[in-house]
C-alpha cells in the first residue's frame, strides 16, 4: 500500500461525520437516498420537531424518526421546546420507538422561535437552560445532547451556557460557531470554537461551513480532540463531499453524473410516496433543487430553468439539466 493510501485510511478511520439537520431538506427520504448513492456520513441529526405544549408527537413524525425507518443512516431526533413536561413526555415517546439519544435545539435563530424563548433565544438565559435541564434530566429515559450557537446577540454567551451544560451528563455538545444574529452567513468563529472545545466536558462536535477538503484539514488542526464533524450545506451542494472528507478518491464525471441521476430518482420517487399528489411532490423537489443545482457548473441557469418549468415539463427539464456540465 502506498503512503497516500495509508494517509487516506488513517484519515478515514478517525473522521466521524454527521449530516446536519436542514429543515425542509434532510428528511427521511433525503437521508435514505443520500446513503444509497454517496455514503460518507456515519449518522444524521434530524431537523427539529417543534413541540406543542402538552401535545405528543404526531404519528407521522414518530414513524419518520423511528430507527427502523432509518436503518440506512442512524438518526438522532431533534426537538425545539422550552417546556419541561412536554419535553419529558416526548423523550419517553422517542425512547419507546427505540431511540437512545435526543438532541435539544438551542441554535434556531428565526425570529418566531427566538422571540418565544426557544432555540437560540434561550442562550441569553443560562439559568433557564439550567432549570429545564434539571427538570428533564432528573428521570430522562434517553441521553440528551445539545446543538447550540455561540450566543444570541453576544458571541461570548457560550461561557455561561457551557458552565451550565458541563454540570449535566450530556451525550455531546454540537456547536454551530456563529451567533443567532449572523443567521447562516458571515465568518464562522474558529477562535471561539476553540474556546468552547477547551471548556466543554462532553464529546464536542463542530459545525459550520465545512465545504472543502483543504479547509477541513485546517479546521481539524485548529480543533484537535473534536469527536465528530457536522456537515450541512457543503454536502447538500456537493453530495460527494463527505466521502472526499474521509479520504475517498475523486470520481470521474461520468460516475458522478450517474450517481446524481440515481439520487434525483430516489428523491423523486420517495417524495411521490410521501406527499399527497404530484404537485406537492414537485414542490418538494423545488426545495431540493436549491441545493442540488450547486452540483452543476452553472447553478443559476439550472435553478432558473427548473423553477420556470411547469408541472408537465418537469421531467424533460430534468433530462436537460443532467446533460449540463457538472461543477
Ligand atoms: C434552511 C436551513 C434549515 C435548518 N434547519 C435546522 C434544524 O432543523 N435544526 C438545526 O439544529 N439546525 C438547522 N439548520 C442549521 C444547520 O444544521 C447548520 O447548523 C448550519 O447550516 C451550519 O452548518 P453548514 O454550514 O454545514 O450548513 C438549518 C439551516 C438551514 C440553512
Amino acid at each position: 500500500m502506498t503512503s497516500t493510501n495509508n494517509e487516506r485510511d488513517s484519515l478515514a478511520d478517525k473522521v466521524r461525520l454527521i449530516l446536519a439537520p436542514i429543515r425542509g431538506v434532510t428528511d427521511v427520504v433525503y437521508r435514505e437516498a443520500f446513503a444509497g448513492c454517496f455514503g460518507g456520513f456515519d449518522e444524521a441529526v434530524a431537523p427539529f420537531v417543534p413541540l406543542k405544549q402538552g401535545h405528543s408527537l404526531r404519528p407521522v413524525e414518530l414513524q419518520q424518526l423511528a430507527p427502523d425507518r432509518n436503518r440506512c443512516m442512524p438518526v438522532c431526533p431533534q426537538v425545539l421546546t422550552n417546556h419541561p413536561p412536554t419535553f419529558s413526555a416526548v423523550l419517553r415517546e422517542l425512547r419507546d420507538v427505540g431511540h437512545e439519544e435526543v438532541n435539544w435545539n438551542l441554535g434556531c435563530p428565526h425570529p418566531a422561535v427566538v422571540g418565544r424563548g426557544r432555540g437560540a433565544g434561550l442562550l441569553s438565559e443560562p439559568n433557564r437552560i439550567d432549570a429545564i435541564l434539571a427538570d428533564v434530566l432528573k428521570d430522562a429515559p434517553v441521553r440528551l445532547s445539545v446543538k447550540l450557537r455561540l450566543g444570541y446577540h453576544d458571541p461570548d454567551e457560550f461561557v455561561a451556557v457551557m458552565e451550565v451544560l458541563n454540570r449535566y451528563p450530556l451525550a455531546r455538545v454540537i456547536l454551530h460557531a456563529r451567533t443567532a444574529d449572523q443567521m447562516y452567513d458571515g465568518a464562522v468563529d474558529m477562535e471561539r470554537a476553540a474556546q468552547v472545545l477547551a471548556l466543554c466536558r462532553h464529546p464536542f462536535v463542530f459545525n459550520g461551513d465545512i465545504t472543502h477538503v483543504a479547509e477541513f484539514s485546517e479546521r481539524r488542526r485548529k480543533l484537535p480532540g473534536t469527536a465528530s464533524w457536522m456537515v450541512g450545506r457543503g454536502a447538500l451542494g456537493n453530495p460527494f463531499l463527505p466521502a472526499l472528507l474521509k479520504g475517498a478518491p475523486p470520481l470521474s464525471v461520468a460516475v458522478r453524473r450517474g450517481q446524481l441521476i440515481k439520487f434525483h430518482g430516489l428523491l423523486f420517487d420517495g417524495y411521490g410516496r410521501m406527499m399527497s399528489g404530484a404537485r406537492h411532490q414537485r414542490d418538494k423537489m423545488m426545495e431540493q433543487w436549491d441545493y442540488l443545482s450547486r452540483s452543476f457548473a452553472d447553478p443559476g441557469a439550472v435553478l432558473a430553468r427548473i423553477r420556470r418549468s411547469s408541472y408537465d415539463q418537469y421531467e424533460s427539464v430534468v433530462d436537460w439539466v443532467f446533460g449540463q456540465p457538472l461543477a
